[in-house]
């Protein structure tokens, strides 16, 4: 399969039609890996960056949605034409995917908006110089779609498959993953998880030096009065974090006293497993952490927080890349003195000093942030699932050689998969008989927070 686009594609004129076909395209054919890195860097250039904020908008919408239902959609695809997503010719079959999200998803679905909506896709299609048949077809698919199918959420009444099928396309889960997730819990926390995926959070954004809803006070006065409306307390256990209810005109960094280190954007969750970090860091006297998989450094803000008093922090990560962003976070936070990056591979990283603590934010299948990456569901399979346990178990196995007699390790992955939590702390259990796990718990998907486990392990020496 060529791995550009044909030049009719490469040069369409800027819409967030265009720019969705682009980004599902280029998916597809793997020149794009992830797809809000992809959407961000299309929209920070041109042609894209011409794009309104609601055309920008509707792209990211289409290109999420379509991501996140296109099981169901490649489906649908297969009713219509009887033929499979892969065996229709492309641009062809991205059009379908992304005309057939338009017509058939709940939040779009509208008779009256239908003929416009079809419109836009088959208008699209002949600017890419389809072949007429190749544009009727889309037209007809997308016309008999809309007046035939159920909207994407609901399952045709004639449906023959099994349960798990049908459950399958009435969510966008893979039969694979939604398999998974009723071995590991209850029928109620499968659907609580189905419809959290479905959800969009909010974003949360914490105050750096604010402890407490008294001292956030005079700092949310400084946001009213600017005119930045505000919801707080916003997540719970974290006075620090609020949520903005309007987009900032600017963008985030134009909040008061960004450039001076007054704010972090992070995720509840990712704020979970850190604090539970920062409190065994907070154990020690002048510390020596160790963030072993640390980039972009979500979680390293907290540790380096918790060693404001005295101690260092070690941020270890195999990717250079996403290491720079941790230096420009930390920069940007006058926290880089604390702070020590090493580019290497946590498999092999070995330090001079024992550390006291370690956290190992392990990479792993991310299944708990689907809601946030829908393109999870094109770029895991059962099969490739299989690479995380080893990985992390030698990981974590490296982790504790780098601990002395009385260290805390921190593991913790964002995926609900047994496979990768509990199962990784058993097997590393059976061969470092003198750890024992403090505790473990596992922060359930909602539609306020992505799902999270987190291990405490203590070495002790009887
Ligand atoms: C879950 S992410 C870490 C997120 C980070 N702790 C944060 O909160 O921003 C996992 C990280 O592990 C890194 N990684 C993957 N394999 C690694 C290895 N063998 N050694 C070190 N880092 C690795 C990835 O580059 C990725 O940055």
């Amino acid at each position: 399969m060529s791995r550009s686009f044909p030049s009719s594609v490469k040069n369409l004129t800027p819409s967030s039609h265009a720019l969705a076909l682009l980004l599902i395209y280029g998916m597809d054919l793997g020149i794009f890996d992830k797809a809000d890195d992809a959407l961000y860097d299309a929209l920070s250039h041109a042609p894209f960056d011409r794009l309104t904020p609601q055309e920008r908008g509707l792209a990211t919408m289409l290109v999420n949605e379509s991501l996140r239902w296109s099981l169901t959609l490649k489906s649908r695809i297969k009713t219509l034409t009887k033929k499979r997503f892969k065996d229709l010719q492309a641009p062809l079959r991205h059009l379908l995917l992304l005309g057939l999200l338009s017509v058939l998803h709940p939040q779009e679905r509208e008779k009256e908006r239908t003929y416009s909506q079809v419109q836009a896709w088959v208008e699209l299609a002949k600017a890419c110089k389809l072949a007429p048949a190749q544009v009727g077809m889309l037209n007809a698919c997308l016309r008999r779609a809309s007046e035939e199918l159920a909207p994407l959420g609901d399952v045709e009444a004639n449906f023959k498959g099994t349960a798990l099928e049908r459950q399958s396309l009435a969510s966008g889960w893979p039969t694979w993953a939604l398999k998974e997730l009723q071995q590991a819990t209850d029928p109620e926390t499968v659907d609580a998880y189905i419809q959290a995926s479905h959800h969009k959070q909010p974003m949360s954004v914490f105050h750096t030096q604010a402890q407490s809803e008294a001292e956030m006070h005079p700092v949310l006065e400084t946001l009213a009065l600017q005119g930045i409306k505000t919801q707080q307390p916003f997540l719970p256990d974290f006075p620090q974090a609020i949520h903005l209810e309007d987009a900032l005109k600017g963008g985030i960094t134009t909040l008061p006293d960004w450039d001076a280190g007054a704010w972090y954007v992070q995720d509840y969750g990712s704020a979970w497993v850190a604090r539970h970090a920062w409190e065994a860091v907070k154990t020690y006297q002048d510390p020596v952490v160790v963030d072993l998989c640390a980039a972009p450094g979500s979680k390293t803000w907290w540790l380096a927080k918790a060693v404001e008093d005295g101690g260092h922090v070690h941020a270890v990560d195999v990717s250079a890349k996403r290491l720079e962003r941790l230096t420009e976070n930390m920069t940007r936070l006058k926290l880089n003195d604390r702070v020590s990056v090493h580019t290497a591979d946590a498999t092999t990283f070995t330090l001079d000093t024992p550390a006291d603590v370690v956290l190992v934010d392990a990479p792993c299948s991310a299944l708990g942030t689907i809601s946030h990456h829908p393109d999870l569901w094109m770029n895991r399979s059962e099969a490739s699932l299989k690479e995380f346990p080893p990985l992390q178990l030698a990981i974590l196995s490296q982790a504790a050689s780098v601990c002395h007699e009385s260290s805390i390790l921190i593991y913790s992955t964002c995926t609900w998969r047994v496979a990768e939590n509990q199962r990784v702390i058993e097997a590393f259990l059976k061969t470092h008989l003198d750890w024992r796990l403090v505790e473990d718990h596992t922060l359930s998907m909602t539609a306020l927070h992505d799902s999270f486990y987190v291990a405490i392990l203590h070495h002790f020496n009887d």
